[in-house]
C-alpha cells in the first residue's frame, strides 16, 4: 500500500491542500478569538461576524472534505486511470472555488445558514468542481471497471450514482428555503437526528481499515453489524416519533452510542496500521471515546440546558472537530499517502493546545450557565479565558504549519 499511495499524485495533492486549509482556518480561528478579547481591534466593516463563516467553512470544506476526496481518489484509482492527469488540477478548482466563496463571505454574502454559506456565484463555483471531481470518478470507473470483480464494480457504481446527487443536495441544503428538522424545545437537534448523523461516522470508522485494505481482521462480528442496524432503526423510528431531550426515547436514542466508544476500538484492534498512522490510531480512539461519552452526558436534562447558547457548546464543537474529525482525517492521511502528519512533539503540542481550549472553554460555559451575568460580573476571569483559549489558539496554529511543511517535505 505504501509503494502505491506515493504513486498516487492526486491522493498527495488533495491532503497537501487538506493541511493547508487547516492552517487558513486556524489561523482565522486565532483572529477570532483575538477579536473576542479585544473587540475594538475589528479591521473596519471586517467584522466578528463576517470572519466566522471562514474559519468554520474552511475547516470544513478544506481541512475535513478534501482527505475524502483523497479517499475517493484512492477508491476509485484515479491515479490508475485515464484520468489521471486531471486529479491535482481538480484539487486546485476544489481549493479555488472555496477561496473565492471566502471572499464572498467576507463582503457579506452568505445564506446565513451555518456551514451553508455557499450562495450565488460561491454556490456556483462550488457546484462546478463537485461536477468536474464527479466526471473523473465516472471516466475512470468506465475505463477501468473492466479490471475490478463483479463486486467492486457494483460497489463503485452505486457510490457513483450517490456521489451524483451531492451537487443537488448541497443547491437544496443551501437554500435559504429549506431548514433541517430542530427540537422546538431547545432550538437544537433532537437526539435521534444526532444519532443519526454519528452514525454515518460510525459507518464510515467501519469501513476505513477495510476499504484500505489494511492487513489483519477487524473484531466486529455479526453482533456488532446487527446492533448496527438496530441504531438505524431506532434513528428511524424517534426521527417520526420527535419530541426533545425530555423525552426518554431521544435520550435513549443518544443511549445507543455508549456501545460504539468499546465496538469501534476493539474492531480495529484486529487490524494492521502502516507504522506512521499509529500514533493518529492512538489520537482518533481518545477523542472518540471522549466524544461519545461527553455527548451523551450533554444531552442529558438540565445539563443540555446549563450549556444551551454558552461557551460549553463552543467546547463541544471543538472537541468533535479539532479533537476527533481533526485526528480522523490525520489518519487518512497517513494512511492513503504513506506520509506522517506530524511528528512526537507537534502531535502532543496539538492536542495539548485542544485539551486546554476544551478544558477553558467548557468551565467559562458551565459558570455563564450558573448566571448569565458571569461574563461581566467576572471580567477578570472572562479575560484569562479568552486569553488562554487564544494561546491554544496559537500552539495549534503552529503544529498545523509544521504538520503542512513537514507533509510537503516528506
Ligand atoms: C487555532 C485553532 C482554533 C481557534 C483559535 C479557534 C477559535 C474559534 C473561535 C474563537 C470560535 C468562535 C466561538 C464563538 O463564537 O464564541 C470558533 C468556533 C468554531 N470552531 Fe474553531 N478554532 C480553532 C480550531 C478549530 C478547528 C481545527 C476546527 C475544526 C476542525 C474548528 C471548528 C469550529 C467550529 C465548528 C466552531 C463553531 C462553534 C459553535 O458555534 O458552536 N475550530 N473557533
Amino acid at each position: 500500500m505504501c509503494d502505491d499511495a506515493i504513486e498516487n499524485e492526486s491522493v498527495v495533492t488533495a491532503s497537501r491542500h487538506a493541511l493547508g486549509w487547516l492552517v487558513v482556518g486556524n489561523s482565522i480561528g486565532l483572529l477570532l478569538s483575538l477579536l473576542l478579547l479585544k473587540p475594538e481591534w475589528q479591521p473596519g466593516r471586517l467584522t466578528y461576524g463576517h470572519w466566522v463563516p471562514l474559519h468554520l467553512n474552511a475547516q470544513l470544506y478544506g481541512w475535513t472534505a478534501l482527505p475524502l476526496v483523497g479517499w475517493l481518489f484512492s477508491m476509485f484509482e484515479v491515479d490508475r486511470g485515464p484520468a489521471r492527469r486531471w486529479g491535482p488540477p481538480m484539487i486546485w478548482a476544489w481549493t479555488s472555488a472555496l477561496a473565492l466563496a471566502c471572499f464572498r463571505w467576507l463582503s457579506g454574502e452568505t445564506s446565513g445558514k451555518i456551514f451553508l454559506d455557499w450562495r450565488n456565484g460561491s454556490l456556483w463555483g462550488f457546484l462546478v468542481a463537485l461536477g468536474f471531481l464527479w466526471a473523473i470518478f465516472a471516466v475512470t470507473w468506465w475505463r477501468r471497471k473492466s479490471e475490478w470483480g463483479s463486486l467492486r464494480r457494483r460497489i463503485s457504481l452505486t457510490g457513483l450514482i450517490g456521489l451524483a446527487f451531492v451537487p443537488v443536495v448541497m443547491w437544496i441544503a443551501a437554500s435559504p428555503k429549506t431548514y433541517p428538522p430542530i427540537d422546538r424545545t431547545t432550538g437544537g437537534p433532537t437526539g435521534s437526528s444526532l444519532l443519526g448523523s454519528t452514525l454515518v461516522v460510525i459507518g464510515l470508522m467501519l469501513l476505513l481499515p477495510r476499504v484500505l485494505g489494511n492487513r489483519g481482521e477487524g473484531k466486529a462480528r455479526w453482533g456488532t453489524w446487527v446492533f448496527f442496524g438496530l441504531s438505524w432503526l431506532v434513528f428511524g423510528l424517534t426521527e417520526i416519533i420527535g419530541g426533545g431531550h425530555f423525552d426518554a426515547w431521544q435520550i435513549g436514542a443518544m443511549g445507543m452510542l455508549l456501545p460504539w466508544a468499546w465496538l469501534i476500538p476493539r474492531d480495529w484492534s484486529g487490524f494492521v496500521w502502516p507504522g506512521n498512522s499509529g500514533v493518529w490510531r492512538m489520537c482518533l480512539v481518545f477523542w472518540w471515546v471522549v466524544l461519545v461519552l461527553a455527548g451523551v452526558a450533554m444531552y442529558q436534562p438540565g445539563v443540555l440546558d446549563h450549556l444551551k447558547f454558552t461557551q460549553g457548546l463552543v467546547a463541544h464543537s471543538h472537541l468533535a472537530m479539532a479533537g476527533f474529525t481533526t485526528s480522523f482525517c490525520a489518519l487518512l492521511i497517513a494512511n492513503l499517502t504513506g506520509r506522517p502528519v506530524g511528528g512526537r512533539d507537534s502531535i502532543l503540542v496539538w492536542h495539548g493546545g485542544v485539551i486546554t481550549m476544551i478544558g477553558v472553554l467548557a468551565w467559562m460555559g458551565w459558570r455563564e450557565g450558573n448566571g448569565s451575568d458571569w461574563m461581566i460580573v467576572q471580567a477578570g476571569w472572562r479575560e484569562v479565558g479568552l486569553i488562554l483559549r487564544m494561546l491554544s489558539g496559537v500552539a495549534m496554529l503552529a503544529a498545523s504549519v509544521v504538520w503542512m511543511n513537514h507533509f510537503s517535505k516528506s
